[in-house]
């Protein structure tokens, strides 16, 4: 079967891969869509010995199920799914502390990350990760579960409510999907700062002012009627972004981070406790930050064909990856379609 995997210089490439057989707890699925994420770009570029040259990329898909393994229960071929691409261990200090969605062993076996993934026709996974997906949600707006989900999470731990000035760093397909909940739960004062300039205009189209990064220090307030932020959530994954946020911030502000910078970033730890700030980071999603994603998906409360902006084939992954690595792309989220080959 045809597949996109790492190679040892750090892009990707198709490859033709032995379809995997269900091991016991298993099921095979047939991949409908698979979303290409930020950090499938920073998985690409990390060495070698981190992850191998012929690893699977793609942790955010839908698929319909092809074959059962032994054991697998519950679940019958040509069931629509979607993968919650993890599984907590039930032992560790995360775990027996109420935080699953901070378990090591769940995250590292996740398709994509420790275990092959779902840019590829088929793709095998415990039956445990599948959750069903609604009549009312198609297989590619399904694929933005798991984003949303991250999205959805960050938001709760921001503690933000509607009556607070918002402001969103990033509106890769993270910022954008943040946004976009923000909007669906009534937030008046929203706005998204961005230095691409498609990006910004993808933002607008959301319904909420996008400035970039050079003119956020004098825009923001105004955009926010006249009050800085209350909350920050940073999506860029770029260190520049944490600085910003600090800078932007009110008064006891708050400042959530959810992107994954690959370099440390320079923080003003002064203004910290001058304004008595408080910093949280977000990981991923408990199940019901994805309960709650599907659910907002089915109920038609997200935009998410303003979100999916291109879907392609598995042959056109690479020259995709690329372009988003390479900072040129006009895209926002690019879903990938492993059955119908370019
Ligand atoms: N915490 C989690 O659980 C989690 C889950 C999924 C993804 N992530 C991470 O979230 C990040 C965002 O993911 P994505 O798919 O949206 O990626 P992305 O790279 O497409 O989006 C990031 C956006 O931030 C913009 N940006 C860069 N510097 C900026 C600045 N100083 N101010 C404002 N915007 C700036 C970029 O132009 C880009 O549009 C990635 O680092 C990804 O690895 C985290
Ligand atoms: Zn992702
Ligand atoms: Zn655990």
């Amino acid at each position: 079967m045809r597949a996109v995997a790492i190679t040892g210089d750090h892009t990707a490439a198709v490859v033709d891969i032995d379809r995997p057989a269900p091991a016991a707890g298993e099921v095979l699925l047939d991949v409908s869509y698979c979303g290409i994420c930020g950090s499938d770009l920073h998985m690409l570029g990390m060495p070698a010995g981190m992850l191998p040259p012929g690893h699977v990329l793609g942790h955010e898909f839908t698929a319909v199920i092809a074959e059962l393994g032994p054991q697998a229960e519950g679940w019958a071929v040509g069931d629509r799914v979607v993968v919650f691409p993890m599984i907590a261990c039930g032992e560790c200090d995360a775990c027996r502390t109420g935080h699953p969605n901070l378990c090591g062993s769940g995250i590292d076996q996740g398709p994509g990350i420790g275990r092959q993934g779902g840019y590829a026709e088929s793709v095998a996974v415990p039956a445990g990760m599948l959750r069903p997906l609604p009549a009312t949600v198609s297989d590619a707006d399904g694929a933005l579960t798991e984003p949303l989900a991250v999205a959805i999470r960050a938001i709760r731990i921001s503690g933000a409510t509607p009556h607070e000035p918002v402001c969103v760093l990033g509106a890769g397909p993270l910022g954008m999907l943040t946004t976009a909940v923000l909007r669906a739960r009534g937030f008046g004062r929203v706005a998204v700062v961005e230095p691409t300039g498609a990006r910004r205009a993808a933002a607008g189209r959301l319904g909420v002012a996008a400035v970039s990064p050079d003119e956020a220090a004098a825009r923001i307030a105004p955009l926010l009627a006249d009050e800085p932020p209350a909350v920050v959530i940073d999506t860029t994954g770029h260190p520049s972004g944490a600085p910003l946020a600090v800078a932007l911030l009110a008064p006891a502000g708050r400042l959530t981070v959810v992107g994954l910078p690959d370099d440390p970033a320079p923080i003003d730890l002064a203004q910290l406790a001058v304004k008595e700030l408080t910093v949280r980071g977000s990981l991923c999603y408990d199940e019901d930050d994805f309960t709650e994603a599907l659910g907002h998906i089915a109920a038609g409360r997200i935009p998410c064909r303003q979100i999916i902006t291109s879907i392609t084939s598995l042959e056109e992954a690479p020259a995709r990856l690329a372009d988003l690595s390479a900072g040129t792309t006009q895209e926002i989220k690019i879903l990938l379609r492993p059955g119908h080959p370019a």
